[in-house]
């Protein structure tokens, strides 16, 4: 396991340049004292694009693509609420390109904030197109035959998967995760572990490569936003697999894939009282914004793995992905 040979294979890969610096490594001063517990917190919610989140790394990858193909529009699916459509909306945006998003209500509310604020009103701000979707279960399905329409018009389409989550988007993780130990190295703490949210999986498949070729055997847990582990298992082995192909280096052996899954029920999108309890928790503490959808039940995870000393010992490290203003359809 080289860092270097991981390091100079993902620099062949195209992007562009929407972060300009590491996000930042901060203690969490207030709630540490709170919960007995050393907890760090990294600010990938601060990206610098479209109000921020975890999405603007997959989309150095995914827009760099799309422009060298020549594409003149960008097709993504997701919620009504979904953050990576807003970040993929904003994108086109700057790019000039446009923007067709397939949206899907998948709490099946009537609830107007959901239907009209937050994250949906952003894309309206952005000028994207949406078409709405009964179902979002054969996503690639439906992409695939939006591209073609378009196609037939004469466009250029370019399909960002959901949750930007492919081979291509997860380099944006795995540069995360060598930023990310470079970070840890210059706190000089050992932290017990780190933990994020896990959802299409881009995010944690990414973070476990570029983390294990950089600070082999740092503890990453992945908190369920959707599925259990069962179901979730395969979507991160299999796309760490396919990234670890396309960046041409092998996955270490090593590397074990952990998993939380008691933190999502009921079920994507609908929070329960542990995610809204975590929000209100890190909110009074720290002034830091969670979300209802995913960080607010990766949160909820890690502060019962603390009461429930399931973290080992030393400071702890979260990942915070973004999310914000999908706060705004929720309440
Ligand atoms: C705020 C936020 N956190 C975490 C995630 C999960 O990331 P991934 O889909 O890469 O697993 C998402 C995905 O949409 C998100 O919007």
């Amino acid at each position: 396991m080289d860092k270097t040979l991981l390091a100079t294979h993902l620099e062949r890969v195209e992007r562009l340049t929407l972060l300009t610096q590491p996000t930042p490594l901060e203690k969490l001063e207030r709630l540490s004292q709170t919960l007995g517990r050393e907890i760090y917190i990294k600010r990938d919610d601060t990206t610098p694009f479209a109000l921020g989140g975890n999405k603007v790394r997959k989309l150095e990858y995914l827009g760099a693509a799309a422009l060298a193909e020549g594409a003149d529009t960008l097709i993504t699916a997701g919620a009504i609420q979904s953050n990576h459509v807003r970040q993929t909306a904003a994108l086109a945006a700057r790019l000039g390109l446009d923007c067709l998003a397939l949206l899907e209500n998948p709490i099946g509310t009537n609830a107007a904030n959901y239907l009209e604020n937050g994250n949906r009103l952003l894309l309206d701000l952005f000028g994207a197109t949406v078409e709405n979707v009964d179902s979002l279960e054969n996503a690639d399905q439906l992409l695939a035959q939006v591209a073609s329409r378009l196609s037939v018009l004469g466009r250029r389409p370019y399909v960002v998967p959901i949750g930007g989550s492919n081979a291509l988007g997860a380099l944006g993780y795995v540069r995360a995760g060598l930023e990310l130990a470079e970070q840890i190295k210059q706190s000089g703490q050992h932290f017990a572990a780190v933990v994020v949210a896990s959802g299409s999986a881009g995010t944690h498949s990414g973070l476990a490569l570029g983390l294990e070729y950089a600070l082999p055997g740092t503890r990453l847990i992945g908190v369920t936003v959707s599925r259990p582990d069962a179901t979730q298992r395969p979507k991160v082995e299999g796309l760490l697999q396919q990234t670890a192909e396309l960046l041409d280096v092998p996955v270490p052996v090593d590397l074990k894939i952990e998993l939380w899954d008691n933190y999502f029920a009921p079920r994507y999108g609908e929070p329960n009282p542990a995610t809204l309890a975590s929000i209100q928790l890190l909110a009074s503490h720290e002034g830091i914004l969670l979300d209802p959808v995913y960080t607010g039940k990766a949160f909820a995870g890690l502060v019962d793995g603390i009461e429930r000393d399931l973290l080992g010992k030393g400071p702890v490290l979260f990942v915070h992905t973004g999310g914000a203003p999908a706060l705004f359809a929720y309440h």
